[in-house]
C-alpha cells in the first residue's frame, strides 16, 4: 500500500507536481520581438510533439533523432555533449526516482520528463483522454539518452539553429540541396531566454520564503552580466562549445568567483589572538552563486598542531547556499552570493600554545541536498529504483572538492 509507505521525499516530488510546464516564464521576458517570443513558445512546448513523417529525400542517418546519428556530422557538439550532465538528465538519481513515481504517481512522470527527456519519442506512453496511453512515435533509441541534440534543435523534422558566425540569418543555397534540409536559424538560441524554461520555474511553480526554487533566470535578468548584454550561452557555450559546465566542475566555478584570504598579522604569540578574513565575490557568475538549493559550499577553518592533529573546538565554518528542507517544505537560509556581492569569514581565536597552524578551506558539494534526499529515499521509498537510487547517492556522496586551501604557520 503506497499510502503507508509514502515518505517524505515522496511528498517532495509531489510538490513538483506544481511545475508548470509550459509558458514557464509568462510575459517576463523583455527584449525578444514578439515573433521571437511566440517563437519560443512554440519550440519549447513539452511533451516537445512527436516529429511526425520525416521528408521522403531524408536518408536513415537524417531522420535519425538519437545523438550519435547527428554526431556523425556534427562530431565536436557530439564530443562535448557526452560528456555534459545534459546527457545525464535521465541518470540513476532521475531513473530511480521515476520507477518508484510511476508506480505511485504515475501523473508525475510526464512533469519531470518535460525537463528531463522532452521528446515525445523518449517516452513509452502519452497523457490520453483516459490516463497513459502506448505512445506509437515511441523510439528506444533516444529513451535513456537525456536532453538529446533534437530536443533543442528539432522540429517536425526541420532543423532549427543559431545565426551564422557571421550574424546572418538566410541561407545562400537552396535549402533543399543541404543535409537535413538546412537550418532555419533564429536569434532566440543565443538568448538566455531559450535556456529559461526548464531553468527557471514560473509563476505557479512552487516558491519557498517567496523565491521560485528555481530562479536562476530571473536571478540572471537582475545581474550585471544582463545589463552587459551576457546571455547563458556566452558563459556556459563559449564558442558555441557544448559543455555546459556548472557547479560540477572545479574550474568553471573558479572562474566565477574570487577568493582572498588574509590574517591581521604575519606572526603570533602563544596568548594572542588570531584574526583571519576569507572573502568571496561573487565576480563573475551570471547568477547567484550557487543557483539551486541543490550545492552547497562550505569555508572552514581550524587550528592544527605540529604534528598535523586538529585542535579540539577550534573549528569553524560559515555555508554558502539555499538551504532547504529535504521534503522541500521550508527554506531554512539563503547565505548565496548575488552577483557583484562578496561575502565575508572571520575566523578569531586565541592561541594557547606554540607551534599552531591555521588551516582554510573552500569546498563545494555540489550535490549536497540529493545526499540527505536519496538517502531518505533508500530509507522510505517505494523500492523499485533502489538499484539506481544507490548508484546516483554513493556518485553524489563523492561529488565535493576544494577549490581553495592555506596552511599557514601561526607561531
Ligand atoms: C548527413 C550529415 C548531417 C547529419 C546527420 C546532421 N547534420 Fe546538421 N548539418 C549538416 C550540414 C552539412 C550543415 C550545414 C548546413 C548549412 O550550412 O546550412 C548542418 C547544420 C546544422 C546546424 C546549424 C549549424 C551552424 O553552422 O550554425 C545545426 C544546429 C544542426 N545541423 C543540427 C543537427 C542535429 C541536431 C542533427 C541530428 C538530429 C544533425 N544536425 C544531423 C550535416 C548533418
Ligand atoms: C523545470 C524543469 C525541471 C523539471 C520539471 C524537473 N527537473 Fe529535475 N532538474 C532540473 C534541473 C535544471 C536540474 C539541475 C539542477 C542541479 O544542478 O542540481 C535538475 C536536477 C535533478 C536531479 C539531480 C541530478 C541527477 O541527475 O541526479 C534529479 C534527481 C532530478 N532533477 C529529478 C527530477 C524529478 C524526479 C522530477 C519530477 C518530479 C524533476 N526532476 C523535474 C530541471 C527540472
Ligand atoms: C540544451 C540545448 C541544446 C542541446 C541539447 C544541443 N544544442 Fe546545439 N546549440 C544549442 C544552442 C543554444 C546553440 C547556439 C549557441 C551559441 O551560439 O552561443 C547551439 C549550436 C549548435 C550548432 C552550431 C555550432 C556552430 O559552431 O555554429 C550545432 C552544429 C549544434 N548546436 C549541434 C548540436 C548537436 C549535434 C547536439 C547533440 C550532440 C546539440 N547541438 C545539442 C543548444 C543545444
Ligand atoms: C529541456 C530542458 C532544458 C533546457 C532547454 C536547458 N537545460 Fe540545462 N539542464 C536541464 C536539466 C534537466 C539539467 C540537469 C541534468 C541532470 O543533472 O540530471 C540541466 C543542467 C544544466 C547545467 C549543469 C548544472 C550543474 O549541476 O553543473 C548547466 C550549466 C545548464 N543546464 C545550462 C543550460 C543552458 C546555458 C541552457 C540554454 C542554452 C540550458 N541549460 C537549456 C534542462 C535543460
Ligand atoms: C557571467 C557568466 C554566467 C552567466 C551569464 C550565467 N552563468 Fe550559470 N554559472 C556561471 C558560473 C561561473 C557557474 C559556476 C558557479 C555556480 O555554480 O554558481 C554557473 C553555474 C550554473 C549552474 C549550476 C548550478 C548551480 O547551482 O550553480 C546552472 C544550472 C547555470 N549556471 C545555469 C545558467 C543559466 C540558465 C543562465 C542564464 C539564465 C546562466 N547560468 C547564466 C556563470 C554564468
Amino acid at each position: 500500500m503506497p499510502g503507508r509507505r509514502i515518505g517524505w521525499p515522496v511528498r517532495a516530488v509531489l510538490a513538483l507536481l506544481l511545475l508548470p510546464l509550459t509558458a514557464a516564464i509568462g510575459d517576463t521576458r523583455s527584449g525578444l520581438s514578439p515573433a521571437e517570443r511566440e517563437f519560443l513558445d512554440r519550440h519549447w512546448r513539452r511533451p516537445v510533439p512527436p516529429q511526425g513523417d520525416p521528408p521522403a529525400r531524408f536518408s536513415a542517418i537524417e531522420r535519425s533523432l538519437a545523438p550519435a546519428s547527428c554526431g556523425t556530422c556534427h562530431p565536436t557538439q557530439f564530443t562535448d555533449w557526452k560528456t555534459t550532465r545534459h546527457a545525464r538528465a535521465l541518470g540513476p538519481g532521475v531513473a530511480g526516482q521515476l520507477a518508484d513515481l510511476a508506480k505511485i504517481a504515475p501523473a508525475v512522470v510526464p512533469n519531470c520528463l518535460a525537463c528531463h527527456a522532452p521528446l515525445a519519442e523518449q517516452q513509452p506512453t502519452l497523457a490520453g483522454a483516459s490516463g497513459p496511453a502506448a505512445n506509437p512515435a515511441f523510439d528506444a533509441a533516444v529513451e535513456q539518452q537525456g536532453l538529446v541534440c533534437a530536443a533543442c534543435h528539432v522540429r517536425r523534422h526541420e532543423h532549427f539553429g543559431p545565426p551564422r558566425r557571421d550574424g546572418t540569418l538566410e541561407s545562400t543555397a537552396p535549402r533543399s540541396s543541404l543535409p537535413h534540409n538546412g537550418v532555419t536559424r533564429s536569434r532566440t538560441f543565443v538568448r538566455s531566454e531559450f535556456c529559461a524554461s526548464c531553468h527557471q520555474f514560473g509563476p505557479s511553480g512552487l516558491t519557498l520564503n517567496g523565491k521560485p526554487l528555481e530562479n536562476t533566470y530571473d536571478e540572471w535578468r537582475a545581474s550585471p552580466a544582463a545589463r552587459e548584454g551576457r546571455q547563458c550561452q556566452d558563459c556556459h557555450m563559449p564558442d558555441r562549445r557544448h559543455l555546459w559546465r556548472g557547479i560540477h566542475d572545479p574550474d568553471m566555478v573558479k572562474s566565477g568567483v574570487r577568493i582572498s584570504f588574509t590574517t591581521d598579522r604575519r606572526r603570533y604569540r602563544p596568548g594572542e589572538e588570531v584574526r583571519a578574513t576569507l572573502s568571496i565575490a561573487n565576480t563573475n557568475v551570471g547568477h547567484f552563486f550557487p543557483t539551486y538549493v541543490t550545492p552547497m559550499v562550505v569555508v572552514r577553518a581550524v587550528l592544527t598542531d605540529a604534528q598535523g592533529g586538529t585542535i579540539a573546538g577550534s573549528e569553524q565554518q560559515m555555508s554558502i547556499g539555499r538551504d532547504v528542507t529535504p521534503s522541500l517544505s521550508q527554506e531554512r537560509a539563503d547565505t548565496r552570493i548575488a552577483p557583484g556581492g562578496r561575502l565575508t569569514f572571520t575566523y578569531s581565536r586565541r592561541l594557547d600554545r606554540p607551534g599552531l597552524r591555521l588551516a582554510v578551506a573552500v569546498t563545494v558539494f555540489p550535490d549536497y541536498f540529493y545526499v540527505r534526499f536519496f538517502e531518505a529515499i533508500l530509507a522510505n521509498g517505494v523500492g523499485l529504483g533502489t538499484a539506481q537510487i544507490r548508484e546516483a547517492f554513493d556518485e553524489t556522496r563523492r561529488s565535493s572538492y576544494t577549490i581553495f586551501s592555506r596552511d599557514m604557520p601561526l607561531t
